[in-house]
C-alpha cells in the first residue's frame, strides 16, 4: 500500500471507531438516565363529547397533517397541548371560519383550493365535537403551548432576558417567572 492509501484508510477507520464509540456511549447514557430524551409535556382526559370528537378527527383525516394524542404527522401544527391556549369557542370558529379567526394568513385551512378547505364544510355537530376534543388537549408547565415556563431556573435565560429585553418592557410587564413565584408564595401561605 502507498503512504497516501494508508493515511486514507487510517482516517476512515478512525471515523468508524469514533462513530461506534459515540453511538454506544449515547445509548448507555440514555438507558441509565431517568430523564426521558424528549419529555412529554402534554396530557388529555376526554369527556364523552371529546372522545366522540377524537373519533371524528380520525375519521376526517386530520392526522394527515396534524399530530395529536401520540400519533399523526408533523406536516401541520401539533395539536397536543393546544387546549391550554384556546377554548372551545375559538376552535369551533377556527374550524368553521379559519381565515377570519387565525389572526394570520392560513396555509391549508380556508377557502378552496386550500388543502384543508373541506374542514369548514363539515356538519356543525362534527365541528363542535372536534372543538371539544381539541380543547381537552392540555399542556403542562414548560410545554411550548403552555403559558407557564419550565420550572427550573436557567442562567442562560436570565442572561438573555437581561441582555435583550427592551427597556420599556421591564417597567410595563412582569417577568412571568416572578409572577409565578408570587403565586406559589401565596399558595404556600394558604396551607
Ligand atoms: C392539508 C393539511 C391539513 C389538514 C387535512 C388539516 N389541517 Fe389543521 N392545520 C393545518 C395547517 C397548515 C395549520 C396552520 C394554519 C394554516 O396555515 O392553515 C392548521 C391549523 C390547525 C389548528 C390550529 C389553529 C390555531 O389557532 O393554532 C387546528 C385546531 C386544526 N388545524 C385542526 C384541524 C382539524 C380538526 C382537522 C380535520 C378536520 C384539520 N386541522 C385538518 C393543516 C391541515
Amino acid at each position: 500500500m502507498k503512504l497516501g492509501e494508508k493515511i486514507l484508510f487510517g482516517i476512515i477507520g478512525l471515523l468508524f471507531v469514533i462513530t461506534i464509540i459515540s453511538f454506544f456511549s449515547l445509548e448507555s447514557t440514555r438507558h441509565h438516565s431517568k430523564k426521558p430524551l424528549f419529555p412529554i409535556l402534554t396530557h388529555y382526559e376526554f369527556t364523552a363529547e371529546g372522545e366522540k370528537g377524537y373519533g371524528i378527527y380520525q375519521q376526517r383525516g386530520c392526522y394527515e397533517c396534524h399530530h395529536a394524542v401520540g400519533s399523526g404527522t408533523s406536516m401541520g401544527v401539533s395539536l397536543d397541548g393546544l387546549g391550554s391556549k384556546h377554548d372551545v369557542v375559538y376552535f369551533y370558529n377556527f374550524l368553521k371560519n379559519p381565515e377570519n379567526t387565525y389572526g394570520a394568513k392560513t396555509l391549508d385551512h380556508g377557502a378552496p383550493p386550500k388543502d384543508a378547505a373541506y374542514v369548514s364544510e363539515l356538519p356543525d355537530s362534527e365541528l363542535h365535537s372536534m372543538a371539544v376534543f381539541l380543547s381537552e388537549l392540555k399542556a403542562d408547565q414548560g410545554s411550548s403551548s403552555s403559558f407557564e415556563p419550565p420550572e427550573e431556573q436557567s442562567g442562560f435565560v436570565d442572561a438573555m432576558v437581561q441582555m435583550w429585553t427592551p427597556a420599556g418592557w421591564k417597567t410595563s410587564f412582569t417577568d412571568i417567572r416572578d409572577w409565578m413565584k408570587g403565586k406559589e408564595e401565596k399558595n404556600d401561605a394558604k396551607h
